[in-house]
């Protein structure tokens, strides 16, 4: 059973992208069939972890699991596209790791990303999917960020899946950006400050266009949310795996959508199996031990 999403909890109409469950492999069509399309997420989002420790496992180098790590992302990705899901989220750099993470690691990882949008670009507009970006961009390196524009430019009128990036992300900071467009809007006396609603944080977020995710994914079972969209994953049901991220394919996600649609989404209400409501509660005497 699913609730609805509280009035006021700002929703996005249901429009799905045409799914294409004939190129699903085998194994990924027989998951899709256990799943009921009529509850599919809207919004996925993923926790990409444990390049690093998929790496030390096999006496690798860290950047060997980077690199199987966007393979991963190619294949989800494409995965998701097949089966019409509208939005996906992937947190490929936090604002932590960028400014934490040895530099060699960080530029590694920006030429990975320029080198897997130079090679998936002809991939992405053949399987119809929208690229977009969300963090702080502009403090990343010039040519990451063109690249980056050049991508969102090519596949912006696309209307399959829209594949987010979060890139230098963080979620406090996402907050502290919005609050200050926000503290613009009431010093220039376009807000009222009493009248501020969740609605008008909601619009100064980096992901206003599009959905709360239904589901977050976080691979190779560290039990975190590490600053990852805060404000967005209020309602969102979390299933972690211990599987690492360069492992991570789209039977996985399917996997992880079927858990999913097992749960019972309650946004606050009761659950199905919650006991009998007591019509007239002032019956009830309160005993504190
Ligand atoms: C976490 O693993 C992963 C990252 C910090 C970066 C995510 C990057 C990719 C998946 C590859 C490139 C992405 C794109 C979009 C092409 P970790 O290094 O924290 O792993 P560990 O916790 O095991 O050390």
């Amino acid at each position: 059973m699913y609730s609805s999403p509280p009035a006021g909890m700002a929703t996005h109409p249901d429009t799905r992208p045409a799914s294409r469950i004939d190129e699903l492999i085998p194994e990924e069509r027989a998951v899709y069939a256990t799943l009921k399309p009529e509850r599919l997420p809207q919004h996925v989002a993923i926790i990409m972890d444990g390049n690093g420790r998929w790496a030390g496992r096999r006496s690798l180098k860290r950047f060997l699991g980077h690199q199987q790590g966007a393979k991963a992302v190619q294949c989800v990705t494409e995965t998701a596209a097949c089966i019409g899901l509208p939005w996906l989220t992937l947190y490929a750099l936090s604002l932590e790791n960028n400014l934490r993470r040895p530099r060699a690691e960080v530029s590694f990882l920006m030429r990975l990303l320029k080198t897997y949008l130079d090679d998936n670009i002809a991939r992405m507009m053949k399987n119809n999917i929208r690229l977009r970006c969300i963090g702080r961009i502009h403090d990343l390196p010039p040519d990451v960020q063109a690249k980056m524009r050049d991508a969102e430019e090519a596949t912006l009128r696309n209307t399959g899946t829209t594949l987010t990036l979060a890139l230098n992300y963080g979620a406090r900071s996402e907050l502290v950006d919005a609050f200050r467009r926000l503290a613009e809007e009431v010093r220039s006396k376009r807000l009222n400050p009493e009248r501020i609603t969740e609605e008008d944080i909601h619009r100064h977020l980096y992901t206003a266009h599009m959905p709360d995710p239904d589901l977050l994914i976080r691979t190779s079972g560290e039990l975190r949310v590490s600053n990852f969209l805060l404000w967005q994953i209020a309602y969102t049901e979390i299933f972690v795996t211990e599987r690492f991220w360069p492992d991570f394919r789209g039977i996985h996600l399917l996997e992880a959508i079927a858990a999913f649609q097992r749960r019972e989404r309650r946004y606050g209400a009761i659950g199905e199996d919650g006991g009998e409501v007591e019509e007239n509660p002032e019956r009830i005497k309160i005993a504190v031990s």
